[in-house]
């Protein structure tokens, strides 16, 4: 991949870059964003997509947002006479951002890092109120900055703690793409010990979920894990039973786009069929998972929105001719929900996560750099 990063901030423009997932592996481009509304449509589209990398766009949106209402109160004087100058320009600064982040935050309801890094933007731009409107969007650069750099942290560290659960040979399967595609770091979350594994010589076979309907396994996952060298076969969903079966499978690892506070997982659709082959053979099934996407105002998984998508994902895209008839009735949703009990372990940047999930996983947040101990 040229690019180093799937989602950047480009100073010199003013603008989100991001590669445009939708034309890959075919074509890797890249895309300058500047509004609003064409970062939302992005993140709509999935051609930026993957919880983490979702969550770093909408932040640098929401940055560039700010930096165009700070110069629009510059180049024209919005300053009504009766007000005084600073009150009235913050003022109208904060609607206006508020407006932006609510806007942003429709494009896509179930990953939870969209949410979470907009309120931290959020947040940071409050802290500065009272100042001048220079220093609230500098505040909020620093901001989308460090949630972009925390990413690459975050993955390198779910990288290492997830490798100490692995061995040289193994066989592992992967579903979707949490892959460095999917977030603003190099290696990505439930890919990060598969990668870190490579560079070790752990010599991993790596098999690849296509992911229907949008394929990301197949065009996302197996382009980036068999361009960096690693050893990946693809298959079909409905072939994950069957793969295991035959004892090539020794774990499982995938991402995740809300956990719930008890541990239920909302990931791509197709993921709780595999925990539950998974679980049915024996094979440990473990959530990659970066402390932002854990949602602790989400009880369990009833409550998580699952996002549904238009018919013509499934009835047309990726086919040469519609595969299905006009007309027919159809069932998309994006995500599916996990069980908490189908769950090995959460790989967190704190450390390896065993049940009881309800008491274990909220010490993550309390204890911070809290370490588990592996209780298996
Ligand atoms: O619809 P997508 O492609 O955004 O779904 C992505 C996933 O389900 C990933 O597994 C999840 O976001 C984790 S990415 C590190």
């Amino acid at each position: 991949m040229h690019m180093n990063k799937t989602v950047a901030l480009d100073e010199a423009r003013n603008a989100l870059v991001i590669i445009d997932q939708t034309l890959l592996p075919g074509r890797e481009e890249l895309l300058y964003l500047t509004g609003i509304e064409d970062i939302r449509e992005a993140i709509y589209e999935l051609r930026v997509r993957g919880a983490p990398a979702i969550g770093v766009a909408a932040a640098i949106g929401l940055y560039l947002k700010a930096v165009d209402i700070a110069r629009a109160f510059s180049v024209s004087d919005k300053t009504p006479p009766e007000q005084p100058p600073d009150k009235y320009n913050t003022d109208h600064f904060y609607f206006e951002l508020h407006a932006a982040k609510n806007r942003l935050l429709t494009a896509r309801p179930t990953a939870v890092n969209l949410g979470w890094a907009l309120d931290r933007m959020e947040r940071a731009a409050m802290e500065q109120n009272g100042g001048p409107v220079s220093a609230i969007v500098a505040r909020m650069r620093t901001e989308c900055l460090a949630i972009l750099e925390e990413d690459e942290r975050v993955c390198v560290a779910i990288g290492r703690n997830g490798l100490e659960l692995l061995r040289p040979g193994m066989g592992v399967l992967t579903h979707c793409n949490a892959g460095r595609l999917a977030t603003a770091s190099r290696y990505g979350t439930a890919t990060a010990p598969i990668y870190m594994g490579h560079e070790q010589g752990y010599n991993f076979k790596v098999y690849c979920d296509e992911t229907r309907p949008l394929l990301q396994g197949a065009r996302l996952t197996a382009y980036e894990l068999t361009a960096s060298g690693v050893d990946a076969t693809l298959l079909c969903d409905n072939m994950a039973p069957s793969l295991m079966s035959s004892g090539l499978v020794d774990a499982v690892l995938f991402g995740c786009d809300r956990v719930a506070a008890n541990g239920d997982t909302a990931n791509k659709i197709g993921t709780s069929y595999v925990a539950i082959a998974a679980k049915h053979y024996g094979i440990p099934f473990y959530v990659c998972a970066p402390s932002s996407t854990i949602d602790f105002n989400c009880a369990d998984g009833k409550s998580i929105v699952i996002e549904h998508r238009l018919p013509g994902e499934v009835t047309n895209k990726w086919f040469e001719r519609r595969a299905a008839p006009e007309g027919v009735k159809v069932y998309n949703p994006s995500f599916d929900v996990t069980d908490a009990d189908l769950v090995a372990a959460f790989i967190t940047e704190f450390g390896v996560i065993r049940p009881p999930y309800q008491e274990n996983l909220k010490r993550i947040l309390k204890d911070g750099r809290w370490k588990l101990e592996d209780r298996t």
